[in-house]
């Protein structure tokens, strides 16, 4: 099996780094700590993608698993996304008030997630979260957010663990950081600060990067709601990264609950730019007090997109699909894996599927694993939970499972102490 070459990639980052700050930004960046290692392996720019797949500027084809880190749900270019959003295009997308799309999408999520009883869109994941923490404040006047440990909400600075470059220390001062699963240090905290706490955000599981990902305990959902409500602490959902995964009604619902927020973003419109925050009618005066907006928040376009992408999720069961082709690849890996004397684990949701060598604790197994993969063509992450969407059929799988051989091959060459 041929071994990709990168050259237009590289070059092209040569020109980037020039007039782009960090050449490219987020985990591929500096200050995203180039988690993409060894660096030689990875392509850089994208060209085209098609269905399960995208193709590099050297003219590589990869079956993608990261899924654009989640918007690829449907599959990329999907023609009825696409042919919404294209026909809307033509009619308006940007203009002074906004298309009555966006009341029809409002419509939609309210229809379709458990807990919503209203909409509100934005762009991006942070632009919600953000929403979300400030209405938190707005309503109950208090300050303290908790936080649980391996969370990621975005980039704003109220969403950082600790200070760090242009992050003010007051920015992060009333964060308060728990471990996962663990009852008594919330319990700990609400006796602590019991006056002060707004709101606890949180995604649905722990789906952290470098770590297996863990579904939460039996009954701890139903626990911190119950520990919530009695405390009069707003319960955020930060379902960016799961949502429409797990669940068309959202995570809460599939995990026997209703937050008193629930944010979306990723798979919302399949790539289209939208993101949304829903809630309860208790929070909608608090929501609607806070004064927020964007240039592009109302553009119609993204609306279009999101109403098909919705219905075209309900319409194929997408969520169960997800999970099966997530259960397949998962249990085909690990038996290639064993047929080669490695132990290969999933955890997370099947369609957020999390990947880890137990053979190895540093981790250099599974980079190097994960590398060999993409030299060859699958988009594999050694750090980060991956994503299945829509387009991933059986040959995708076959393939998968090819590769999957081949890089362990590889890897069994250079890490000859694991055998
Ligand atoms: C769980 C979670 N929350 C929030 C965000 C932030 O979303 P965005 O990058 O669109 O601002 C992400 C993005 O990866 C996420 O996975």
């Amino acid at each position: 099996m041929k071994t990709y070459e990168y050259n237009k990639s590289h070059a092209l980052f040569e020109r980037a780094a020039q007039v782009i700050p960090g050449g490219i930004y987020g985990h591929l960046g500096v200050a995203g700590g180039r988690r993409y290692i060894p660096a030689s392996a990875y392509p850089l720019f994208a060209e085209r993608a098609e269905g399960a797949y995208f193709w590099d500027v050297d003219g590589n084809r990869f079956l993608d698993y990261m899924a654009a880190y989640g918007p690829n749900v449907l599959g990329y270019n999907d023609r009825e996304v696409n042919e919404a959003a294209i026909k809307q295009a033509a009619i308006a997308d940007c203009t002074t008030l906004p298309s009555s799309l966006i009341v029809d999408l409002a419509e939609l999520m309210v229809d379709t997630v458990a807990s919503a009883d209203w909409a509100f869109f934005a762009k991006n994941g942070g632009d919600v979260t953000t929403l979300a923490v400030m209405s938190a404040r707005a309503a109950t006047g208090r300050k303290k957010i908790i936080f649980l440990e391996g969370y990621y909400h975005g980039v704003a600075p109220w969403a950082h663990t600790d200070t760090g470059p242009g992050i003010l220390e007051e920015e992060v001062s009333n964060n308060i950081l728990i471990p996962w699963d663990d009852l008594d240090a919330l319990e700990a905290v609400i006796r602590e600060h019991k006056e002060d706490i707004a709101g606890l955000i949180a995604t649905p599981y722990y789906h952290t990067v470098f770590d297996s990902n863990q579904l939460p305990a039996k009954d701890y959902w139903q626990k911190v709601r119950k520990l919530c409500t009695d405390n009069g602490i707003v319960l955020i959902f930060d379902d960016i990264r799961c949502g429409f995964r797990l669940d068309m009604a959202g995570s809460d619902h599939y995990f026997g609950i209703k937050a008193d927020l629930i944010c979306f973003c990723k798979a919302i419109a399949n790539g289209w730019n939208l993101s949304a925050l829903c809630g309860t009618d208790a929070l909608k005066s608090a929501v609607q007090s806070v004064f927020y907006t964007g240039s592009y928040w109302m553009s119609a376009v993204p609306f279009a997109a999101a109403i098909a992408t919705i219905n075209k999720l309900k319409r194929i069961n997408g969520v169960q699909l997800m999970n099966d082709i997530g259960t397949r690849l998962t249990s085909g890996l690990s038996e290639v894996a064993k047929s080669h004397g490695f132990n290969m684990e999933a955890s997370g949701a099947p369609s957020l599927f999390y990947l880890h060598i137990t053979d190895d604790k540093s981790m250099m197994l599974q980079q190097d694993w994960a590398a060999e993969c993409v030299k060859r063509g699958v988009f594999f992450s050694h750090y980060h939970n991956m994503f299945t969407n829509c387009a991933i059929g059986d040959e995708e799988i076959k393939l998968s499972l090819e590769v999957a051989d081949e890089a362990f091959k590889a890897v069994k060459v250079k890490h000859p102490q694991f055998i």
